[in-house]
C-alpha cells in the first residue's frame, strides 16, 4: 500500500472528485478526514466506506468561507490525531457568470474560498506536518489556462492557486513538505452537471470528440493521480502542475473539427 499509517485530509469529500480521493487514500492505508459543507448524510456514508476498508475517519463540517471555521477545523484534526501527513486543498464553490456580470460578493466568497482561506489552511495544516514528509495537493482546472463561458471568477482564483502551488513549494521544501496542484480536464461530477445545466449531453459529446483518449474523465482517475502526488513515489516531485484530461488540451478546435481529435 502507498500510503499506510498516513494521516490524510481531503477537503470536500462528500462527494465528487473528493469522495473518491477519501476512498483512493483509505485503499492505499491512510486514515481520512471527511470534511464537508452541507452534505452531513454523503459524508458519513463516505466516512463508513473508509472505515469498511479497515481505515479510520473523522467526519468535520466546516464553511470553508469562514476564516474561523477553517481554525476549527484544523484545531480538530490536531486534536484528535496529533499531526497530518497530507492535505488536498480541494473543495471548490464559484458563481457562474461572465465577468462583466460579477458583483463583488461573487468576487469575495469565491477568492475567500479558494485563495485566502487557502492559504489560512496551509499556515494551519504546515505545523502539523512537522517532521511527516508533509504533501500538499491543489486542485486547478482547464478554465486557468483555457477561456470558458461563465468561468472567469472561479478560473482566476484557481489561477491565483497554481501560482501559491509554485511559492509554497519553493517556501516548504526545507521542511521536506512537497506542494503540487492537479488540473483535471472535465470530468464526471456534479458540478459538471451544475455548470452545464440542460447543455449537459450536448457538452459530453463534444468532449468525447475533442479528447484523444474519447471521453469525459471520472472522479477516480484524479483521485490516482493524488494517490501519486501524497506518495513516496512523487517524493522529489514539487512545485508542480499535473494535468489529467484524457489529452483535451492537446487538441485545437478548426483542425479537430476537421481532423478528429486523435488526428
Ligand atoms: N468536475 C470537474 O470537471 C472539474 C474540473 C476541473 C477542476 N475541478 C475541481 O475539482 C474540485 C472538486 O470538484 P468536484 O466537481 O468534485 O466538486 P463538487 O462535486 O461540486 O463537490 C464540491 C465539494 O466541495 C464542498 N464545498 C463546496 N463549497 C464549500 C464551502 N464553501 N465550504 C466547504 N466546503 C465546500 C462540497 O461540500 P457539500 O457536499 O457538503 O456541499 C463538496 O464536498 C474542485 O476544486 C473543482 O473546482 C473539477
Amino acid at each position: 500500500m502507498l500510503l499506510e499509517g498516513r494521516k490524510a485530509l481531503v477537503t470536500g469529500s462528500s462527494r465528487g472528485i473528493g469522495r473518491a480521493t477519501a476512498l483512493a487514500f483509505a485503499r492505499e492505508g491512510a486514515d481520512v478526514v471527511v470534511h464537508y459543507r452541507r452534505q452531513q448524510e454523503r459524508a458519513e456514508a463516505v466516512a463508513r466506506e473508509v472505515r469498511s476498508l479497515g481505515r479510520q475517519a473523522l467526519v468535520v463540517q466546516a464553511e470553508l468561507e469562514s476564516p474561523e471555521e477553517v481554525g476549527r477545523l484544523f484545531d480538530e484534526v490536531g486534536e484528535t490525531w496529533g499531526g497530518l501527513d497530507i492535505f488536498m486543498a480541494n473543495a471548490a464553490a464559484s458563481a457562474f457568470k461572465p465577468v462583466m456580470e460579477l458583483k463583488p460578493h461573487h468576487l469575495e466568497r469565491t477568492y475567500r474560498l479558494l485563495v485566502d482561506n487557502f492559504i489560512l489552511s496551509v499556515q494551519r495544516a504546515v505545523p502539523l506536518m512537522e517532521g511527516r514528509d508533509g504533501r500538499i495537493i491543489t486542485i486547478s482546472g482547464h478554465g486557468v489556462h483555457y477561456t470558458l463561458p461563465r468561468y472567469g471568477n472561479i478560473a482566476s482564483a484557481k489561477a491565483a492557486v497554481e501560482s501559491l502551488t509554485r511559492y509554497l513549494a519553493a517556501e516548504l521544501g526545507s521542511r521536506g513538505i512537497t506542494v503540487n496542484a492537479i488540473a483535471p480536464g472535465v470530468i464526471g461530477t456534479e458540478s459538471e452537471q451544475f455548470y452545464m445545466g440542460d447543455k449537459l449531453e450536448a457538452f459530453d459529446r463534444a468532449c468525447m470528440e475533442a479528447t484523444p483518449l474519447g471521453r469525459v474523465g471520472t472522479p477516480e482517475e484524479v483521485a490516482d493521480v493524488a494517490v501519486f502526488l501524497a506518495s513516496k513515489l512523487a517524493r522529489f516531485v514539487t512545485g508542480q502542475v499535473i494535468v489529467a484530461d484524457g489529452g483535451l488540451t492537446l487538441t485545437s478546435g478548426p483542425f479537430q473539427q476537421i481532423f478528429g481529435a486523435s488526428l
